[in-house]
This record gives C-alpha cells, structure tokens and sequence, in this order.
C-alpha cells in the first residue's frame, strides 16, 4: 500500500530482469526513518523488495537519476521530465514465509509497488544458514547483519581478494582464516604463502611459521624436488625452448644418480625402472658437480689413459675440486681424455649457486637427503602440525627464485594431496587450502616474459583439478588485470575491496553476473575493510564489512605525522641494515 513507510515508487518499465523505478513525489526525504531505522534511499547496491501477491521479488540498485529515463539505450523516453528514478536488478523470490531463492519466476509489471527493504526482510533474504557457513563480517547496510560465507565453496570452487594497497586484502585474509574457528574445526588446514612476512604477527598462538635459517622452523625446499627444467633453469640458466650438448649430459647425469638412490628411500623403494628425471627422488648435488668438475680437469699419464695424473682428490662436500697434473705441451704425457665434454661453463655456474649462501635453503636441505628425511617428513612438517594455519614467510627468498619457490611448494603440497587421495586422511578426507598473498608477482598474465612461469602452471594446476583431490586456493592482488586470465575465471568468489585503477576494475566487471557490473561502479569509493563479495559462496553481490583483526598482519600503515613530529635518533643503525640485506635476514 502507497501509505506503507516503505513504499518506495513504482514500476515504470520492465526490460529482462533490469526493471526502472518512479520514485513517488510523496517522499519527503531521502532518508526516511522506518520502524525506528534510518534508511537511505536508493543507495547503489542496496535491495528493493516488489510484493506480488504472496511472492516477494528483491532487486539490487543499480543506478539511481533524475529527470529523463531516455538516456538508457533502446527505450522509448519516459514521460515528463525531474521524476526522480532508479534502475533496479532482480536477483530473487521469495513466497511470504519461505526461504529467499535466487532467479525469478513471475516478473514485475507496470505500476507494481517498490517498498525499501527493512532489516527483517534483509534478514529472510540472508536466513541464518547451514554449518558450512561462517561469519565474516557484517553487511555494509546493516551493522548488526551479520554476513556469512559459505566456506565449503570457497575451499572447493577458490576465492581471489583484489583490492589497491591499503584497502584492507592483508586483514581480509587474517579475518577469514581466524573465523574459521580451531575448536569448530581442528582438522582445517590454510597454508600461506607470504613474501612480505606480514602473518606471523596475525596468526600468534594459531600458526607455524617457517623462515629461511629459522633454528626451530627453517623453510627447506629440496633442490631434488624441482623438475629437470626448474633446476637446470636455476642451475645454469638453461631456457627450456633449447636442448644443447650439455643439457643432455647434465639431465643424464642427474637421471642416473636419481636412479641410484631409487631403492633406498625412506618413505619407501621405488624401483629405479620407473623413474624420470623429473622424479623428486633425492641426489647429490655436491657429487654432481664433483663428478662434471673432475671430468673437465682429469688428466692422463699413460697413452690408452688408464692410469690418472691425479694430484689430490679434492672434495665434493666441501666443493674442493680434485687436481691433476696439468697436460704436456704436444703430443707428451700428461694427457687430455679422447673426448672433452664442453660443460666449463656448466661446472663453474653450478659452483657459483651451490656457494652462494642465499640458496641454501634449496641446495643446503641438511637433514632432506632421503635417508635421514624424506618428502613425506616435509608433507607431515607442513600440514601434519597441531596448528590450523603453517605460513611460509618467503621474506628471505631472493627475488629471482620466488617464481620457482612458489612452484615447487605448490607442487610438493599438491601432489601429496593427489597422490595420497585414497589414503587415510589424506586429499578430499582433509582438504588443504592454499593462500597467494601478493598474487600478481609471481603469478602474471602469460605475456609477461619477465617471470618464467614456474608458479603460473604450478598454481594453474591447483584452480583446475584442485577440487577433486581437496585442494583450495586463495589468490590475493592488488592488480587483478595483471593476473594470468585462466586464474583468475577460475575463482569461484570475489572479495573486491577498493579498487581505482579502470583495468582492474574491467577485470572484475567480466566476473560479476550479468545485470550487477554496475556493483564495479562501487568499488573506488569503498571505505577501506569493506568489499563487494560476490560469487558461489554467496546468495546475492553483498557489500561487506570486515572487522580489524587483532592482532594485525603486519601491514599496518606508518604513522607518518608521529614518525615526523618526533626527534632523530642519536645515531641511526644503518649498519645494521646494510648487514642484514648482505645476510638476508632481519634479527
Ligand atoms: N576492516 C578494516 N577496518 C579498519 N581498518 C582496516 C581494515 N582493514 C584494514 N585496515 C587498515 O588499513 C591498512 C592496510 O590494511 P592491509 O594491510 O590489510 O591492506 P592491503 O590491502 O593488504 O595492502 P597491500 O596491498 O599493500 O598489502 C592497515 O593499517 C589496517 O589497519
Ligand atoms: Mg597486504
């Protein structure tokens, strides 16, 4: 009825499910006050309910204007001019009583109400709802409207959280990681990959942190579990488009000292027959470039060579290179072998990484040599802790190898999860979730060429086929146009926190549904914490707001004006930072 408070306008036309609304002259103000609630009127991305009969139909403002409805493409203008009007989207039903239902059976037509909606009706439409949901913050409408996410689809169909720096992505995360409760559900597992060493902080208490030279938890990524492209790719530099002369002998090489250790594994033998070089079966790389060095220096004192020139032994362990008498000048002894191997340049790149303290993490694994610890040490170490959250703080990883790092992380924890998928506890009996803070850098579009692409297939790979074997994935950017594309359609759910840039803002445009793009017209004037959550874990494109977690990732704006208003320390340590960037560590 047109005296109800809530009585809004009329309907003036219907075009699909976008439906334009007259607003009624008799508003007084565009802030009514119902049922004792300050309500806004027309606020873009709040719902419009239209009653027909028993059936309840809700709406999404889309657009609001005054005057002329012609400037919509397609239609025939409106009549008089100043009414003052607003575009709405249908997304829903409800029959009174019963539960909202997204879609629409009957649609609206010429002069139907349009009432406001009320707390309660946004309470038929958001229902409490079933376990898998969790609270994740409020709804940006209604303080006291708890907004709930569906935590089943954002495990198993992915989430992205996108957003300018600052806008709030960091907290976001520590929100929805903490609000999936410990004691509702100790088996959880969300594993986050952090290059900023921002989560430590957030995850006090409910985490375990693995650091480069951390002494409790140090992160180890085994050399040996790359694949022959990665770690010729690290090693030397190969470029995967060519195989030369000593890419052959270094994958032979690396082939058969995997094929040696293949029956004395301690997760278990496998046999040597059915192994590739790509097996993340465990070798020396210490004797690899013992073996390649000795060859290229070896010398004989006999002509059919059987007898070395050797002067000392040298050693692999400690990288000392064995010596031999150097050949004689002509045709006298000593002698080079009948074939020199031209792998010089391969030797001395291999030595290079190998005494380069930054990559010891990789090629210093100490105890991950597959006798004293295997892979599945790393897999129990990882996920099998009585923590719900491991973060990998990546701060100490050379910029260079994050790409690589990320890749083999993935796959490690990946393949445990598939491989392991009719096991006991294992896959879909214990779904995983991975977390990619910081998205963009290592995973971007394919035409960046800068970035090798490691991580790219890697995570590729987990937004694909993870469902099936319990693997989720939580991509976080600041610059979801500078995503590889296939990632990010593969993202069930959005949190899109502010959002300014025009590409960016394209980008989440194509992954909301049809009717609702206008929602990205919301996005730069978000206040920070709050979101557009839209996709399969939730009912309808909600604006949401996050609360502050504390305690805080550590990402927290500087205070700029206290930094600057107090006095320069005596004598600031500068030493210190230029020693800590040598080491790659801050105490
Ligand atoms: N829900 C919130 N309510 C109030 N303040 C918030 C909220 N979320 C974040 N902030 C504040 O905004 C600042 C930045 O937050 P955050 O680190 O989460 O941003 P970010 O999007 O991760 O930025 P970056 O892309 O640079 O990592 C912090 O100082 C934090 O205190
Ligand atoms: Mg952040």
């Amino acid at each position: 009825m047109k005296t109800d408070p809530t009585f809004l306008g009329i309907v003036r036309r219907v075009v699909g499910a976008r439906i334009f609304i007259e607003l009624s002259p008799q508003i007084p103000s565009a802030s009514p006050i119902i049922g004792g609630r300050l309500h806004r009127l027309g606020q873009i991305g709040s719902f419009v309910r239209i009653p027909i009969g028993y059936l309840n139909l809700y709406g999404i403002v889309s657009m609001v204007g005054a005057s002329e409805l012609d400037v919509l493409e397609s239609a025939p203008p409106l009549p008089p001019t100043g009414q003052r009007w607003i575009e709405v989207q249908l997304v829903g039903e409800s029959y009174s009583g019963d539960p909202f239902q997204r879609g629409i059976s009957i649609f609206p037509t010429i002069d139907d109400e349009v009432h406001v909606v009320t707390e309660e009706d946004t309470a038929t439409i958001y229902p409490p709802q079933g376990p898998s949901h969790i609270i994740v913050g409020t709804h940006a409408a209604s303080q006291s409207l708890p907004a709930r996410v569906d935590l089943n689809k954002i495990v198993t169909r992915h989430l992205c959280i996108v957003g300018a720096t600052g806008a709030g992505k960091s907290n976001a995360v520590a929100n929805l990681l903490t609000a999936v409760n410990p004691a509702t559900y100790p088996n959880a597992r969300f594993l986050v990959i952090d290059p900023h060493g921002e989560y430590a902080s957030a995850f006090q208490g409910y985490s375990r942190v693995y650091r480069i030279r951390d002494p409790q938890h140090p992160l180890l990524i085994p050399y040996w579990a790359l694949s022959f492209d990665e770690l010729s790719w690290f090693l030397v530099e190969r470029k995967t488009t060519s195989e030369s002369l000593q890419d052959v002998i270094l994958r032979e090489h690396i082939f058969q000292a995997k094929r040696a250790r293949a029956d004395s594994l301690s997760a278990g033998a496998v046999s040597p027959d059915e192994i590739t070089v790509d097996s993340p079966i465990p070798f020396d790389i210490r004797e690899l470039w013992y073996a390649l060095d000795r060859a290229e220096r070896v010398t004989y004192l006999d002509m059919p060579r059987s007898q070395e020139a050797l002067v000392s032994e040298g050693d692999a362990t400690t990288l000392i290179s064995a010596t031999f008498t150097p050949p004689g000048a002509g045709s006298a002894a000593p002698y080079k072998p009948a074939i020199q191997t031209p792998m010089s340049s391969y030797v001395s790149k291999i030595l290079g990484r190998l005494k380069d303290r930054r990559f010891d993490f990789l090629l210093n694994p100490t105890q991950y040599d597959g006798h004293n610890k295997d892979l599945h040490h790393l897999l129990q170490d990882w996920i099998g802790h009585t923590h719900p959250i491991t973060v990998f703080d990546l701060a100490g990883v050379p910029f260079e190898v994050i790409d690589l790092v990320v890749s083999t992380l993935t796959r490690i924890l990946f393949e445990g999860m598939f491989w392991g998928r009719n096991l006991p506890g294992i896959g879909r009996q214990r779904p995983i979730v991975l977390v990619y803070e910081e998205a963009h850098s290592y995973l971007p579009r394919s035409d960046v060429q800068s970035v090798t692409g490691y991580a790219r297939r890697a995570v590729q790979r987990v937004l694909k086929e993870g469902r099936k074997y319990g693997v989720g994935a939580i991509l976080v950017t600041q610059r979801p146009a500078e995503i590889d594309e296939t990632l990010l359609s593969q993202c069930g759910t959005f949190f899109a926190l502010r959002l300014s840039n025009s590409d960016d803002r394209a980008r989440i445009r194509s992954t909301l549904p049809e009717g609702l793009t206008a929602l990205v017209d919301l996005l730069p004037a978000l206040r920070t914490g709050e979101a557009v959550v839209s996709g399969e874990a939730i009912q309808i494109p909600t604006r949401v707001r996050f609360p502050l977690v504390e305690p805080r990732p550590q990402s927290t704006d500087p205070d700029v004006i206290a930094a600057w208003a107090t006095n320069p320390e005596a004598s600031t340590p500068y030493d210190q930072a230029v020693t800590a960037w040598r080491t790659q560590s801050t105490s």
